[in-house]
């Protein structure tokens, strides 16, 4: 066992299992899964080991190295899968590289750093992010994160980069000033005119790097949404009604018997939707739409979770086979215990494409979370009943 001088974490010795070690067999698995080669996942591989720094040699078991809020057991990477109707599903890791440093000012220095290194390997411009420096990382930054990056993994070419970071840098009372000059300073005066209300802005993301049209992304919290008010929030997306209330019913954990007929009164009470709203150059409407819910916290279980996700992805004419064989790349535990594998399922609407499901997938590297025995479902409440506790 010795210390590695940047971080002040020790290394694992001969034989010990590692975070490095631990994520780097998920992304080999999960890439022979989705079909990227041996090449592709070595290089994506390099490139997220060399992000993480020395923290991909600290032992499994140590405790995380910070509270990260990426994932529940803070694990600093995140898979996801990408689902289309025409296509095989894309994977893509979400990851945190400051994670193993104590301050928000100490993480966002490591995060900008990997996103540097990558922007000089794939030749992309980083100014969009250079020109937000003051606002998302000021002296004494708070959290609850500095800088994250999602790899969209592409088979034989550079991946898409997006950078993801805290309108509450400099406390939560400012974060919507702070998404207000982020936007206009990319060029979208009117956008923040824009967005819905909601109780606050965990992130705004950047596309950097090969996209075909860049977007740049502003997530809002909606606490107790009800599906009647996904489908307000979703009105100028293009998407049906009837998916949406579809969707958030799935993956809320009560698979209806088809969009028609159920409550669209009824309310998430545990961990909140999000919604993504984003927008590309040269327009001030938005040009997409997502809806996220935290399936984790609706279900009793994954393998419930799956259930779900399999109902959703077949309903949406998507092919569901990749997603089950992601989950035993990624784990070798049974699917009933343990709720959290599938952290997130998202409904993306893109202008002009067709929609996608998104299935965010845990890591684990750290904890499960034992199924959730009292069902969730018992949660989802209706809002006169909502009004009247
Ligand atoms: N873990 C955090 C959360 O649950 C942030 C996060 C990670 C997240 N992956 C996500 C949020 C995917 C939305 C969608 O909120």
């Amino acid at each position: 066992m010795s210390t590695l001088p940047e971080t002040g974490i020790r290394a694992a010795g001969l034989g010990e299992a590692t975070l490095g070690g631990h994520v780097l067999g998920q992304l080999r698995r999960l890439g022979a899964t989705v079909g990227l080669s041996e090449t592709d996942i070595a290089l994506y591989g390099q490139v997220l080991l060399d992000s993480l720094a020395g923290a991909v040699r600290r032992p499994l078991s140590l405790p995380p190295a910070s509270p990260s809020f990426l994932s529940d057991d803070h694990t600093p990477v995140e898979f996801s899968l990408a689902h289309t109707p025409d296509a095989a599903p894309a994977l893509r890791v979400l990851v945190e590289p400051g994670w193993a440093h104590g301050t928000m000012g100490d993480s966002a220095r490591a995060g900008l750093t990997a996103i540097r290194a990558m922007a000089a390997r794939w030749s992309f411009p980083t100014d969009q992010l250079d020109a937000l420096e003051d606002l998302f990382f000021p002296a004494g930054a708070e959290g609850p994160l500095a800088l994250w990056y999602a790899l969209d993994l592409r088979a034989g070419k550079a991946p898409g980069v997006k950078v993801y970071v805290n309108p509450s840098a400099a406390g939560p009372e400012h974060a919507a000033r702070t998404v207000e000059e982020a936007l206009r300073r990319l060029g979208y005066d009117k956008a923040f005119a824009e967005l819905p209300s909601g109780a606050g802005y965990p992130f705004l993301a950047l596309d950097l790097g090969d996209w075909k049209s860049p977007r740049t992304k502003v997530y809002v919290k909606h606490p107790h949404m009800s599906a009647d008010d996904a489908c307000a929030l979703s009105r100028d997306s293009g998407a049906a009604a009837a998916d949406i209330r579809y969707f958030f019913h799935a993956a809320a954990g009560s698979l209806p018997p088809s969009g028609q007929g159920v409550d669209g009164t009824l309310r998430l009470l545990r961990r909140p939707a999000l919604t993504c709203h984003s927008f590309t150059e040269g327009e001030t409407a938005p040009s997409g739409f997502t809806l996220h819910i935290p399936v984790r916290d609706y279900v009793r279980d994954d393998e419930e979770a799956l259930a779900l996700a399999t109902a959703l992805l077949t309903r949406f004419g998507m092919d569901p086979t990749v997603l089950k064989r992601s989950l035993r790349a990624l784990t070798q535990r049974q699917l009933a215990d343990g709720a959290g594998l599938i952290a997130y399922l998202a409904l993306v609407y893109e202008r002009s494409r067709q929609p996608r499901i998104t299935a965010y997938l845990s890591s684990e590297a750290y904890s499960v979370r034992p199924p959730q025995e009292q069902h969730p479902q018992a949660d989802l409440v209706p809002a006169q009943r909502l009004r009247a506790s």
